[in-house]
């Protein structure tokens, strides 16, 4: 068995996977999931394309059981998410006023938060709001609303559930560079406003090789006084031995710099098996592999964690 399923017990950090009806649903997953996994992230269900698909119409059948199962083993639950430009339904994209725009997301943030308060350990209130150069990147919530559509998703959330953690997310945060800098720099800018956010998610899609610069990454996000999250963790890798040995090192050394930064809660892999993962099989950037068995990379995570 893993990796401490519970969060921060004896002291340490929470291990969770992505899922969704296509692993909570199938035996080997849930063996899985239960076994070695503490917190739980809705992979698609509970974006916005999958719970409000037209206006003040929604749909939880597959995020309630998402919920319900996180619920029934005691597993923390990380909402995903509730403003992103993707997985987002046409009929948001085709709002032309500003004030129509607030009304809308207040709704969408509100409705689901309301349904979940008190279920879910924290929120990716704004997914992926950057450009690689660190500005904000152009949506229809920055083209009506400018930055300030981060704060209206925040203030909302916060009223929802006000025990909820309240995270901005994004990708590529994982080395120095103008997207990390332009994260600390809106980070900045939101907490001087009196915006509610309790943490940064990195999502830590990488590429073999690419960890080494993971920790000191994560301090300078913990460094705005915010906690961070290590939140759609994988490693693109390929089968061959040499690959698994690499990707091993790596899992190990995400493991390590989490554990030794502070302010990071706990780290999610998105996905349980190579099989199931967004990136294809032949990526091969989970924990087991198409058979479900462990690969090396288990290993590392466990000898880490
Ligand atoms: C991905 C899912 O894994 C896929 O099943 C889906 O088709 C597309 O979205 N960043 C995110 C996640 O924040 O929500 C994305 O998940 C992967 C990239």
């Amino acid at each position: 068995g893993l990796l401490d399923p519970k969060i921060k017990a004896k002291g340490k950090k929470y291990f969770g996977s992505a899922a969704d009806p296509g692993t909570i649903g199938v035996a080997i997953d849930v063996t899985i999931l239960t076994s070695d996994y503490g917190a739980y992230t809705p992979e698609n269900s509970m974006k916005w394309d999958a719970t409000e698909p037209s206006r003040g119409s929604f749909t939880f059948t597959n995020a309630d059981a998402l919920v319900a199962f996180a619920q029934a083993h005691g597993r923390l639950v990380r909402g995903h998410t509730l403003v992103w430009h993707n997985q987002l339904p046409s009929w948001v994209s085709t709002i032309t006023s500003a004030a129509d725009l607030t009304t809308v997301i207040q709704n969408h943030v509100t409705t689901l938060m309301a349904r979940y308060k008190g279920k879910i350990y924290a929120w990716d209130v704004v997914n992926e709001c950057l450009n690689e150069d660190g500005t904000l990147r152009s949506s229809v919530f920055s083209r009506l609303l400018g930055e300030n559509f981060i704060d209206i998703a925040f203030k909302a959330a916060r009223a929802a559930d006000p025990a909820a953690k309240l995270y901005i997310n994004d990708f590529n945060l994982d080395a120095p560079g103008a997207k990390t800098s332009g994260m600390v720099a809106l980070v900045g800018r939101l907490k001087a406003r009196g915006v509610p956010i309790d943490g940064i998610g990195t999502q830590t899609h990488i590429q073999l090789g690419r960890a080494g610069t993971i920790a000191a990454n994560l301090q300078t996000l913990a460094n705005t006084g915010l906690d961070v999250a290590i939140t759609e963790l994988d490693i693109a890798s390929s089968t061959s031995s040499a690959n698994e040995a690499q990707q091993s090192a790596d899992y190990a050394t995400v493991a390590r710099a989490c554990l030794a930064v502070a302010r990071c809660v706990g780290i999610t892999t998105w996905g349980v098996s190579d099989k199931d993962s967004w990136l294809g099989a032949a990526a091969a950037p989970l924990l087991w592999d198409t058979n479900f068995v462990r690969k090396p990379a288990y290993t590392g995570v466990d000898a880490a964690f």
